[in-house]
Formats: structure tokens, sequence, C-alpha cells
């Protein structure tokens, strides 16, 4: 990456900041959450947790989970934007500004989980302290690489969000995951058009960053607790998926940035396109299989729930 890309960027860093905090719309995590449904914990003489108080399903309750622990660990990705885009001038005020934003989001989540007795605030805490403990570390990111990054993270963050919302059958928590995913998606397009940026005065350095971090993507949780399992339940449930990565996270963002008819590249530039377009191929691949698999598995359970009754009857 050219060393002076940064100072070469912070006029179009400028021209976003004020962009966004001119299209932000102020909101207030208190009025998200159903207060009238809290009580109080055993320590103040209530009652402790208990599975049956939840009313979100199996899936619901792995995503919100999911997604308040990566909310969470905050102070980590603030360290990971705070170094490589600095605390000086309209870098600086935008890194403030998204941590703020941030915030807002694990705030309102835990609340609502909390308030509605969701998830177990035990296991919760106990995980929030593991994960914020060995916290998030991206290796040794450029600033190209990271915005380049954060262009896709947000916009995977926003989908699943948005999708949580739609299966947790509460029309609060819809409305408030729908209200987070908007800010994820101001986000997005905040680093978007630095990107937009960067790839009009450094072509091939990039296009180089833009296929690493599109090929060694991963969601920052992977050191959480029960990610793992928690993953395969949010995919199986098509809140995130890899037809959803490809299509709703990384195309969108690769066509706003022309990738595929762009003009201006160098050797270097071409090398990294033709493997990044190597990599889509697979992926879609992946994702065609992935989807086929679940769509039989699906049908598989059905025919099994159906067969039920005809069991019943036969009996
Ligand atoms: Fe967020
Ligand atoms: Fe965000």
């Amino acid at each position: 990456m050219p060393t002076n890309l940064l100072e070469d960027l912070e006029p179009v860093v400028a021209d976003n900041l004020d962009r966004h905090l001119a299209i932000a719309q102020e909101w207030h995590p208190h009025d998200y959450i159903p207060w009238s449904q809290g009580r109080d914990f055993a320590f103040l003489g209530g009652e402790d947790w208990d599975p049956d108080q939840s009313q979100l399903s199996e899936t619901a309750k792995a995503a919100m989970f999911t997604n308040l622990l990566t909310e969470d660990n905050l102070p980590s990705y603030h360290r990971e934007i705070a170094t490589r885009f600095g605390r000086d001038g309209a870098w600086g005020t935008w890194v403030g500004r998204w941590t703020a934003e941030e915030n807002r989001h694990g705030i309102a989540l835990r609340d609502y989980l909390v308030v509605t007795r969701g998830v177990d605030p035990v296991e919760l805490e106990r995980a929030r302290m593991d994960y914020m403990t060995s916290g998030y570390d991206s290796g040794d990111k450029t600033a190209l690489e990271a915005v380049t990054y954060v262009s896709f993270q947000e916009l995977a963050t926003r989908v699943s969000h948005r999708n949580t919302g739609k299966v947790t059958g509460d029309p609060i928590a819809d409305r408030l995951l729908a209200r987070i995913s908007k800010d994820e998606n101001l986000h997005m397009v905040f680093y978007r058009n630095i990107v937009a940026a960067a790839l009009e005065i450094a072509p091939d350095a990039t296009m180089r960053a833009i296929a690493d971090e599109v090929i060694g993507f991963q969601m920052p949780g992977a050191t959480m607790a029960g990610f793992r399992r928690n993953s395969v339940i949010i995919a199986k449930a098509g809140i995130y998926d890899l037809r959803l990565h490809h299509d709703d996270v990384i195309m969108p963002v690769l066509r706003h940035w022309d990738v595929f008819d762009r003009t201006d590249l160098g050797p270097e530039g071409e090398q990294a396109r033709e493997e990044l377009n190597a990599f889509l191929t697979a992926l879609d691949q992946q994702a065609t299989t992935f989807v086929d698999r679940r769509e039989e598995n699906r049908a598989r359970v059905a025919a099994r729930e159906d067969g039920v009754p005809q069991d019943i009857v036969a009996g």
C-alpha cells in the first residue's frame, strides 16, 4: 500500500463523515426494550433464569447470543481500527463516532435479552468475559485491508441482524434488529466509499486488498464460545449462509466498486482480479451445494413430521 494513501484519503473521509452525520438519525436503545416484561432475579429476592421463561426458539437464541457477543467485543474492534486509521483529523473523528454507534447495539441487545429472559444471563455473561478476554485480532492487516474487510463485515452484520429479527417471532425484537441493521448499513456505505476512492488512487494495491479480504473473509466471532455450533444453526435457518454471503454481501459491494469491468488495472491488479474471480466461482458453487443440501434436509424433516399423524392413524 502506498504509505501516503491514508493521507490521500483524508478529504474523502471528511466528506463521508459529514454525509454520515447528516443522514444518521438519532435513536435510543431504551425506546426499543419492553421494560414491563422485566423483573428481579434471585439475588434481589426474585427468580433466576429458567429455560421455560424464554419465548425464543433455539435458532433465535443462537443468533441473538452470537450477535450480542459479536457486538460486545467492541473494544477489540476499536483497537483494530484506531491503530490503523489513527486518532487525528476526520479518520479519528470517524473512529470515535463509529465506536459510539456500535456500543448502542450491544446495549440494546443485552437490555432486550435480559428483560425478556430470552437467553441464560449467566451463560451470556461468562461467554462475554471469555470472549472479551481473548479479544479479536485481525492479524497484520494494513489500513487498506482493514477498510476493505469492514466494508464486507458491516454488510454481513446488517444481513445477520435483519434476518435474526425475522426469526425471533417477536415484533419488538424485529423492530430493534431492523434499527440496528440501519446503522450497520450506513457503516458499510462509509467504508465502501473510502475503498471506492482508494481504487481510483491506487487501483492495483486496492484490487489486491479486495481479493485478499474476500478470499480470507471470516466473521469476527470465530473465538467465541459455541461459535461453530451456533453458526451451523444460523446457516441452517438462512439467517446467514454462503448464499447470502455471496449474493447479498460480497457481490453487491464488488459491483459497486466496478471490480469486474475496471480498465485501469496493471498486471498486479489483473492478477488479483483473476484470483478473486476464481474464488467467487468456487464460492458460488459451494453456496449452491449448501442450499441444495439444506433443502433436502428440510424436505426429509417435513416428510418425517407429516408421517407422524399417519403413524398414529395407522396405530
Ligand atoms: Fe454493530
Ligand atoms: Fe457497524
